[in-house]
């Protein structure tokens, strides 16, 4: 298989969800965060950096070699349009040698088949979902494409050999992990919100020099180059370049510059929109139209969270633990942007572990982005809206808040200036 070639593209797909909202955030040396527990790697964060080691390293389960120079592939897909309208869409994780030279399909006994029934008996139905939309092939043959990309490149990673597992992983767990990491990677890489924030769009008739492209995606990305590849003169795929510290399936990915350019021409290139596809919600979009709690770069220092259904009625909100009640709302502290902020309460940080949010003195701080929505500013996480409890709280009685929509009773949970 050849890359950069459309042979593997993407299928479009309806999306229904708040879940694809991509998260719009310049890219830190980031640790992905609320994957599901089903694995971790026992691997330190804090070591050698993949790629930057000055003398050979032994222990090849906590640090990616040789491909320790991975590449977050994205596709714009015109012809025919795949995705959704207002978002790139996952084509890989790729390691390649340090040297940009690559290895591919390095162990075919591990050439997994029936990736979604994987990915689903092993609690990674939300990961599955969020593939069903953003990571699809264009002939509609997704489980083919997401076999192909694990055999030809999860398998070449490192850190994901199956002896570098715990004791009792399911055969094929690792799999599962890189699925997770690929997904959660590529929603910190919200390459057409980052490109539209700065004022380029799709356009049937605008050509774009490729330096008003990188110099766009720098400034969002937090100055970051990637590689762009063009067909027929068009955009059609992004590598954002990273090396890895840790491994692929708890690691700290740092991003780097691209090592090389891609094929696009310096100048006339055409970014064309997609036809037939369906938006997602995302950071930018002003449904409710000129709320000044929806501008970019609005979030409120102190704000209390309330809890919406999904009719629409407003059902209490956070308390300082995190939990969900109908008693009198805890003031948060907010510190960041829109794009990405950290939340404190009177009891502590607050973060999101194993799909729970919660505050308090042992919880380790994660990242938020917030997402103007209907005139309201809604909490995300992992760049999704839906929050979810296993009841409705009344009176005295609290709910745990979850991630995603697992539970009973779903909800989005409002920014609301305090
Ligand atoms: C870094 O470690 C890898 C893995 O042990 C090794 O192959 C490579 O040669 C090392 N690089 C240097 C510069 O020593
Ligand atoms: C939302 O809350 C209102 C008011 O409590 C209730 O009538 C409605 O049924 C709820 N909607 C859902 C979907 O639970």
């Amino acid at each position: 298989m050849l890359r950069g070639t459309s042979f593997f593209l993407v299928a479009s797909t309806l999306v229904g969800t708040a879940l694809s909202a991509a998260l719009n955030s310049h890219i830190g040396t980031s640790q992905l965060f609320e994957r599901s527990s089903l694995l971790s790697s026992g691997c330190s964060t804090s070591g050698q950096t993949s790629c930057h080691n000055s003398s050979s390293v032994s222990n090849l389960c906590c640090f990616e070699a040789p491909g320790g120079l991975l590449l977050q592939t994205q596709f714009w897909d015109t012809n025919p349009s795949t995705g959704p309208s207002n978002s790139w869409t996952i084509h890989g994780l790729w390691p390649d040698n340090c040297d940009t030279t690559f290895e591919e399909n390095c162990d075919p006994s591990r050439a997994y088949t029936g990736i979604a029934n994987l990915l689903t008996s092993n609690g990674a139905s939300d990961t599955l979902s969020f593939m069903n939309t953003h990571w699809v092939d264009i002939n509609g043959q997704n489980e083919q494409f997401w076999e192909h990309e694990w055999a030809t490149h999860g398998t070449c990673m490192s850190t994901l050999v199956p002896k570098c597992l715990p004791s009792g992983s399911v055969k094929g767990a690792e799999a599962v992990a890189f699925f997770q990491t690929v997904v959660k990677l590529f929603q910190t890489l919200p390459t057409f919100t980052w490109l539209e924030n700065e004022g380029i769009t799709p356009s049937t008739s605008k050509t774009f020099t490729l330096s008003q492209l990188t110099t766009a995606l720098a400034a969002q990305s937090g100055g970051f180059t990637p590689a762009l590849d063009c067909e027929s003169g068009a955009l059609n795929q992004i590598s954002w370049y990273f090396n890895l510290k840790g491994s692929i399936i708890d690691g700290t990915f740092v991003p780097i510059n691209a090592p090389k350019a891609g094929s696009c021409p310096s100048s006339g290139i055409k970014y064309p929109p997609k036809s037939g596809g369906t938006s997602v919600p995302s950071t930018t979009s002003t449904a409710g139209g000129g709320s000044s709690t929806g501008a970019p770069g609005s979030l409120p220092s102190k704000a209390t969270i309330h809890a919406i259904n999904s009719s629409g009625s407003s059902i209490g909100g956070l308390l300082s633990l995190g939990t969900w009640s109908t008693q009198t709302l805890a003031t948060y502290t907010l510190s960041g942007t829109t794009s990405s902020f950290t939340m404190t309460s009177s009891k502590g940080n607050c973060g999101v572990s194993g799909g729970q949010f919660s505050c308090g003195s042992g919880v380790s701080l994660t990242s938020f982005s917030a997402v103007s929505s209907g005139g309201n500013l809604l909490l995300a996480s992992g760049g999704s809206t839906a929050f979810t409890s296993d009841g409705v709280p009344t009176g005295s009685t609290v709910f745990p808040v979850f991630t995603g929509s697992n539970h009973a009773d779903d909800y989005t949970l409002q920014i609301v200036s305090a």
